[in-house]
């Protein structure tokens, strides 16, 4: 009995150092970080970002040091007591070198990776391999010119409502503190009504249990994470926010229900297929046979994903951006000029116009690149793949079936490798960079199918916001724009399952 203990001891021990040393083989002896436990580990993300232990936030506080300084390409994550092992990559000749193989040797998106968004059913985000390839055949034609007509419109339509609510429009002067709110709550309602005809008021009505569609969306959007990790019978105790959490679930099951049965109904009665927004096509999709049939829990699947890939993403970029004209006020005047020149007269914007913003473009697609809203690009790799890599020295390096490759897109959109100074805001470095070389939405065959929406939200948006509104930041006494931008915008972490910049407050003058 007395050797029990010290035995078990020891073998845990031995089963560790075991277990530890076929992990680090695995990585094929890669540098890089021996925490204690892995970054998508349960208690890897309980505890903060510490020296022993990278957490969540480890991408965006280590922007600069991780990946050795960036003078090493790729880097291995081993932790010493629990979780799996993975690579990253901050280098963009290897992210594209591993995404463009996409199509040849199916990555495979890990499922405990993609748990989150599985809670309503199969899509597009989660699924990998064939099932993917139904799921993209589907989807993204179902975004078409007719919606981001829609999408126009109702992006006018909800700034005025905005306008209105926020009680702006007899105001001259207004201050915002927690801007990011704003953008949340619009890109929310844009997916809602432009993506699936939902009707989502900027001021909901009240409704009996106080639950509406949208407060329950949002809800939802918010607690993906805790309901993965709270057990079942834990919704059976009467806990107030958790029966609150529980209520949102299944009443937005119940809405979406609802919903998808009612236009169901309508296409059959109109046989209106031409409908712009995504649901109709989603819709239609559960007629068919074959390569291009969903059914229904599919559907639901992909409306909720959707919902989610399309509204956090690109309300944390234009919070940023705005964010960032109000400190760069030289680039906020550019961007105004621009808006004055190409209308006039105070016109509403059409594709036309928006397509004709390229300074405001790119001020949206810096604020992008120095907050990636879209982290971490996961895959596993279903067979070995060589890779090239340029640093710390030039070599082919063999990554195992099974291993698991992140694209860190902070740390490579961040490195000075790949953009000069790439603290500094500058939107000029994009100025005539081709779509497909705008990195931060992805790379290879599974890039975002959202660009043009998110592109038309955003400089529809913000061109109706900056040509209404002068904007700066709310120094404090003694405070340089530089402290400024080092106090607020360099505090930024996840907002849900996006990268955001922390809480911004605006200082709004009429134009
Ligand atoms: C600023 C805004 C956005 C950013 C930064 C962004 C970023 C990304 C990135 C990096 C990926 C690739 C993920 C991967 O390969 O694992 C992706 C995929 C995707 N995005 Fe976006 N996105 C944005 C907006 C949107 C919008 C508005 C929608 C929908 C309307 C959307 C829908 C999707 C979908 C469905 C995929 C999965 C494509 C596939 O796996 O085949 N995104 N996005
Ligand atoms: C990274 O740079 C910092 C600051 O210049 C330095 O203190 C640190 O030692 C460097 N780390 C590595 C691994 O080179």
């Amino acid at each position: 009995m007395t050797f029990a203990i010290p035995a078990l001891a020891l073998a845990i021990f031995a089963v560790s150092v075991y277990r530890f040393t076929n992990d680090l083989k695995s990585v094929n002896h890669i540098p890089g970080m021996r925490p204690l436990f892995a970054p998508f580990s349960l208690f890897g993300a309980a505890f903060g970002t510490r020296w022993w232990n990278p957490g969540l936030n480890w991408p965006w506080e280590w922007r600069k040091s991780a990946f050795f300084n960036h003078t090493h390409d790729v880097i291995s994550i081993v932790p010493v007591i629990s979780g799996g092992s993975s690579v990253y990559t901050c280098s963009m000749d290897v992210a594209k070198q591993i995404l463009a193989a996409e199509g040849k040797t199916q990555l495979f998106k890990p499922r405990r990776i993609v748990a989150g968004l599985l809670l309503w059913g199969e899509n597009i985000v989660a699924a990998s391999g064939d099932m993917w390839k139904r799921h993209r055949r589907i989807v993204a034609p179902a975004l078409t010119s007719k919606t981001y007509a829609l999408l126009i419109i109702e992006t006018i339509a909800t700034y005025r409502e905005m306008v209105d609510a926020e009680g702006w429009r007899d105001n001259d002067h207004i201050s915002v503190t927690d801007f990011n709110r704003l953008p949340r709550k619009l890109a929310l309602i844009l997916i809602a009504r432009c993506g699936f005809g939902l009707p989502m008021p900027w001021v909901d009505a009240p409704t009996e249990n106080g639950l509406t569609f949208g407060k329950s969306l949002t809800i939802v959007t918010e607690t993906v994470i805790p309901r993965l990790v709270i057990p079942t019978w834990l919704y059976k105790f009467p806990i107030e926010r958790i029966r609150i959490i529980e209520a949102a679930w299944s009443g937005l099951g119940s809405f979406m229900h609802t919903f998808l049965e009612s236009r169901k109904d309508e296409l059959q009665a109109t046989d209106d297929r031409q409908r712009g927004d995504i649901l109709s096509r989603l819709v239609t999709a559960m007629d068919s046979v074959g390569k291009v049939s969903l059914n229904e829990q599919e559907v639901l699947g992909n409306i909720f994903t959707l919902m989610f890939a399309g509204h956090e993403t690109t309300a944390s970029v234009i919070t940023a951006t705005l964010g960032y004209l109000a400190i760069y006020e030289d680039e906020q005047e550019k961007a105004y000029a621009e808006i004055i020149k190409v209308i006039p007269e105070r016109q509403d914007p059409t594709m036309d116009v928006l397509q004709n913003l390229p300074h405001l473009l790119a001020c949206f697609h810096e604020a992008m690149r120095i907050y990636p809203a879209g982290v971490a690009i996961v895959r596993e790799l279903t067979e070995d793949i060589t890779i090239k890599v340029k640093r710390p020295t030039e070599e082919q390096l063999t990554l195992q079936q099974g291993t698991l490759v992140v694209v860190d897109m902070i740390a490579l959109h961040h490195n000075p490798n790949v953009f000069s100074e790439p603290d500094v805001f500058r939107p000029s470095r994009w100025y005539g960079v081709p779509e497909h070389d705008i990195s931060m939405f992805g790379m290879g065959p599974r890039a975002c199918i959202g660009r043009k929406f998110s592109h038309t939200e955003a400089l529809c948006f913000l061109f109706l916001f900056l040509r209404d509104w002068k904007i700066s930041v709310p120094l404090r006494d003694g405070e340089t724009r530089k402290e400024y931008e080092e106090r607020v915008m360099g505090k930024a972490g996840m907002e849900g399952l996006v990268l955001g910049v922390g809480p911004i407050s605006l200082k709004m003058t009429r134009r």
